[in-house]
């Protein structure tokens, strides 16, 4: 089974990010033809600033390496690298109907957001189609958020086979239901749009800020609050073991939850949680050589397969003569 997903540049990847979607990528290795790529050309729908995009592309290739993914049990690179996908993303833009594309919601949220209505961004499903198209894809992993883009890759898929005759697999969505969204600081979705985030790798007095800035009730200690309002509670639930979110799960229940102290005990759960990555990530990114030498193989790997689908498209479609 071919799992692939990617992931924007666009800012630090915070901890929605990774159980949202890195670590399950991760647990991939073990048992799929996994893909990871780094969506460079997606991020320039709102980035143009060449060092952050750079650096950005940079640091997220750590990130991952730093977590545990690894790039000899997959193929990890950045989109740019591997051009084809941009003549995909032509032929497919010439039979995708303009209603498909209009309806995106995400195009609309983002100007609704403050991001420049460029054709770019309006085509970004179009390139994520070819993204997913490309390598054939199985299964693609993505939040909730990115299921309608995951609708037009089908479509396009379909609709091609159906006009040149059968060339792409058409790729199932993997939405991981158990994972709920994970809150930001302010209690909506964690997201780099919202700046609520808690960056992965945030550590010291830095992310101890963060923490104290989580937004709670003003119910006392003592009074019974209900754990599952609480999005301090949703983010310790994803650090503390079992047996001691039951014990403070009583004391929201019965009274006692001291919000200062548990927030507290999520900055020192949080720090450990990824202070091993942390060093890794450190030490990546003191040899961006090393990074660049990986991504290049990835792209490599990539490439391979991109160019036989492309061939196989050119043939397709009278670009071949
Ligand atoms: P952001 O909203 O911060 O811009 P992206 O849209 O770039 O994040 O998301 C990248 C991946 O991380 C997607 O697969 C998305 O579903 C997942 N993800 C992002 N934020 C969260 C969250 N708060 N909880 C769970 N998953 C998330
Ligand atoms: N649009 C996705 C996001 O913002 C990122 C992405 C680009 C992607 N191409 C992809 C995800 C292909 C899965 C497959 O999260």
């Amino acid at each position: 089974m071919k799992i692939l997903s990617g992931i924007q540049p666009s800012g630090q990847l915070h901890i929605g990010n990774y159980f949202g979607m890195m670590q399950t990528m991760i647990s991939h290795m073990e048992t799929s033809d996994l893909y990871v790529f780094i969506v460079d050309l997606h991020a320039m729908t709102s980035v143009h600033d060449r060092d952050r995009l750079a650096a950005g592309t940079l640091e997220a290739a750590a990130d991952f390496l730093a977590l545990g993914l690894d790039p000899e049990r997959c193929t990890f690179w950045v989109q740019s690298d591997v051009p084809e996908v941009c003549e995909l993303t032509w032929i497919l833009s010439t039979i995708s109907p303009m209603g498909l594309i209009e309806r995106c919601h995400s195009y609309k949220d983002k100007i609704a957001n403050g991001l420049e209505p460029s054709h770019g961004l309006f085509s970004y499903p179009v390139l994520m189609a070819a993204d997913i198209l490309l390598y054939q894809a199985d299964q693609v992993p993505v939040g909730q958020d990115q299921k309608q883009h995951l609708e037009v890759a089908r479509d396009l898929a379909q609709k091609f086979n159906h006009f040149f005759g059968e060339t792409f697999v058409v790729p199932e969505p993997a939405i991981n239901k158990a994972m709920a969204t994970v809150p930001g600081l302010d209690g909506r979705k964690m997201s780099k749009s919202y700046g609520n985030t808690i960056p992965i790798f945030l550590e010291g007095k830095a992310l101890k800020k963060r923490i104290m800035a989580i937004e709670t009730d003003a119910t006392p200690v003592e009074a019974p609050k209900d754990p599952d309002k609480c999005n301090l509670y949703a983010l310790l639930k994803l650090f503390a073991e079992p047996g001691r979110l039951q014990e403070v799960r009583d004391l929201y229940l019965n009274g006692g939850a001291a919000y200062g102290y548990i927030k507290l005990e999520l900055f020192d759960l949080l720090s450990d949680y990824f202070a091993g990555a942390r060093k890794k990530k450190a030490e990546y990114l003191a040899d961006p050589a090393l990074l660049r030498e990986i991504l290049k193989n990835g792209a490599e790997k990539a490439r391979a397969k991109a160019m036989v689908t492309l061939d196989l498209v050119r043939q397709r479609v009278g670009l071949k003569y």
